[in-house]
């Protein structure tokens, strides 16, 4: 069958952009032409729609299995559905850790059942003969190397940086880093200090790598300096562009990295502006509501996003570039790194982003099990109207 969207077509060039429509076949899942009028049954259509390419999330901790009270696969794809993802690439610090070929197969058998699409990244695994295996599994997208694996296995991380074309994403601090723990969030960001994500990146590009190494939320703009300069792909997070560290903000601001003191966050945003920033990815690490409220010197690091921040960042970009800024670091680039297609142009895959724009505030977290979040009030200036996965409908608001 044939359908369209129409509004504000927003991809990076040389894709569509202007007023127009995106007419695909729902049961091939392929956008067929781009035109001015609707063919075939129209599903949204207005001058204050925005259509972007499916946009991408490629950090994201949808937890599951003994985690499952802090989010599971089906709560954290409603809420990545509700956010405007099509698209999210799992991490392996689960219970237990996607490391073996058993739990990675389990964990791939929860993402398959999922509406959007969902890849898995696998921790690194206790022995080298497991490497091949695992990175063969449909579905993984490559390895995630975290600060005590490259003491605890070091020689299996050796073989996974010596695949060529492997994608490898590292999680820039070492393990020294992350043993100073601090209450308060500004002498935390002192504590886990800019020098230890380059010292992780200087170590990293030291073992000589032919994988494809993709740095992950560098908080500090010399950690996307220094990435660039090894030829590594890297990432930041929603939280290290919008937040610097507040005062008394006990649970709910702490992260891994840490969050920044200015100038860190305008610098940053300002490399995503030059082009040296890759992806925006949010790092959506959900825990449970009381886990939040406890001490802030023992609970857990880490914010749950996916509900939010692709609609919280266009507010940003939209004023320093216009959507297809966001279009390229949420959609078209993230998706390339995990070797999938994100346009609008005949021929590419049927998944688009379709929000509304409008003047909101973010209430409550409907979907994810994670409700103590920091953007609570915030402004957002669109609302979620439709995702489309391979020509299938999965949400219309
Ligand atoms: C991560 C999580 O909760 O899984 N939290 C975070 O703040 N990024 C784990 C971690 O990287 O420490
Ligand atoms: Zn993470």
């Amino acid at each position: 069958m044939r359908a369209s969207v129409c509004g504000l077509l927003a991809s990076p060039p040389p894709g569509p952009r202007g007023r127009g429509c995106v007419v695909y076949d729902t049961a091939r899942g392929v956008v067929e032409e781009v035109t001015e009028e609707p063919r075939g049954e129209l599903v949204a259509a207005g001058e204050d729609l925005l259509v972007l390419p499916g946009l991408v999330d490629m950090h994201v901790h949808l937890r599951g299995l003994q985690l499952s009270y802090k989010e599971d696969e089906r709560s954290g794809c409603r809420a990545a559905l509700r956010g405007g993802l099509t698209l999210v690439a799992d991490m392996p610090n689960t219970s237990p850790p996607a490391s073996t070929p058993e739990v990675v197969a389990e964990k791939l058998r929860r993402l398959r059942s999922l509406r959007l699409e969902a890849l898995l990244y696998a921790g690194v695994p206790p022995s080298e003969g497991l490497v091949d295996d695992i990175a063969s599994m449909p579905g993984v997208a490559g390895f995630k190397i975290y600060p005590r694996d490259l003491v605890e296995r070091h020689r299996v991380v050796e073989r996974i940086l010596s695949k060529p074309g492997l994608l490898v994403v590292v999680h820039p601090e070492l393990p020294e880093a992350e043993k100073s723990e601090y209450e308060d969030p500004s002498s935390r960001a002192a504590g886990r200090g800019c020098h230890w994500e380059a010292a992780a990146v200087e170590y990293i590009a030291s073992l000589s790598p032919e994988a494809r190494v993709h740095i992950t939320h560098a908080s500090c703009s010399s950690t996307v300096t220094l990435a660039k300069r090894y030829g590594f792909t890297v990432d930041v997070a929603p939280h290290h562009l919008l937040y610097t560290p507040p005062r008394g903000g006990g649970c709910l601001y702490k992260v891994n990295p840490p969050l920044r003191l200015p100038p860190e966050p305008q610098l940053l945003l300002k490399q995503l502006l030059d082009g040296q920033v890759d992806a925006i990815a949010s790092d959506h690490a959900p825990h449970a509501p009381g886990e939040k409220e406890g001490d802030p010197l023992t609970c857990p690091p880490g914010i749950a996003w996916l509900e939010a921040w692709p609609r919280l960042l266009l507010c940003l970009l939209d004023r320093l570039g216009g959507p297809q800024l966001l279009a390229s670091l949420a959609s078209t680039r993230p998706a390339a790194l995990l070797s999938r297609r994100r346009c609008l142009d005949p021929g590419c895959p049927a998944t688009f982003t379709v929000y509304q724009r409008a003047w909101t505030r973010f209430d409550a977290v409907r979907e994810s099990k994670a409700r103590r979040v920091p953007y609570l009030g915030a402004r957002l200036c669109a609302e979620t109207r439709l995702v489309v996965v391979d020509g299938k409908h999965l949400m219309l608001g």
